[in-house]
């Protein structure tokens, strides 16, 4: 089984955020000096995978099921909790094989969003498939998803293809941007601060 990353972000909490708004936390407020130092990050368990599935719920409009996430626990793939605390706060997926990995899944929870987290995962991500001797990373994201787009261009992913209507969307479907970019093997990613 190969999950297919059909997703589309909502905008429900930044748009909360740029009207200057306090976000609410679902278990705890999140505070301005919890920055991406703070995060910690672990392997994720089956307990999770509930948790896990409702905040993907929370993130995209094409969430995965659950079936997907106990799937590629069940296939050996890399996959990550984010917590700050004992809170988590976001989760990635990852795909490492024949000196490549594909990120499948990259997830901060809206309400924990903008704080570095999500460049903090996908740089230990890039780490970790190194030690797993991958050579290049590939990833899909929608055309319209631009705050990920954005991340990924500053972190060295170049558009190296398109999947046209390769996600489901509210109208129709939408296309996927294949990135990729290279992994220096002798290269530690920086901490995001
Ligand atoms: C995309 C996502 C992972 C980014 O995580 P994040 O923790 O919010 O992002 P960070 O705080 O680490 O910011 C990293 C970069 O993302 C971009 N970014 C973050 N918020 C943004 C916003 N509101 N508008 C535009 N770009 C934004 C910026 O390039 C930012 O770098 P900068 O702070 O140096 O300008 C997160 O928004 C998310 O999980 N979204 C929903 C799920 C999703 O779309 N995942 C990607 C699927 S391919």
């Amino acid at each position: 089984m190969t999950p297919t990353p059909a997703r589309t972000i909502r905008t429900t909490s930044s748009a909360r955020r740029d009207i200057g708004l306090t976000p609410t936390a679902p278990s705890r407020p999140p505070t301005h000096h919890q920055v991406a130092a703070d995060l910690t990050l672990r392997a994720m368990r089956e307990g999770d995978v509930t948790r896990v599935c409702a905040m993907d719920r929370e993130s995209y409009d094409f969430p995965w099921t659950e079936g997907i996430f106990r799937d590629c626990l069940r296939v050996g793939y890399s996959c990550w909790i984010g917590e700050i605390e004992t809170t988590p706060v976001a989760h990635a997926i990852m795909a490492v094989a024949v000196g490549e990995c594909h990120i499948l899944n990259l997830c901060v929870y809206p309400d924990w969003q903008g704080r570095g987290f999500g460049r903090r995962l996908l740089r230990h991500l890039l780490t970790f498939a190194r030690t797993r001797k991958a050579d290049s990373a590939f990833l899909e994201v929608r055309i319209s998803n631009a705050r990920a787009r954005a991340l990924y261009a500053s972190e060295g992913f170049c558009e190296v293809g398109v999947r046209p209507g390769y996600y489901p969307a509210r109208k129709g479907r939408e296309d996927a941007v294949v990135l990729a970019r290279a992994l220096d093997p002798g290269t530690t990613e920086r901490l995001a601060g």
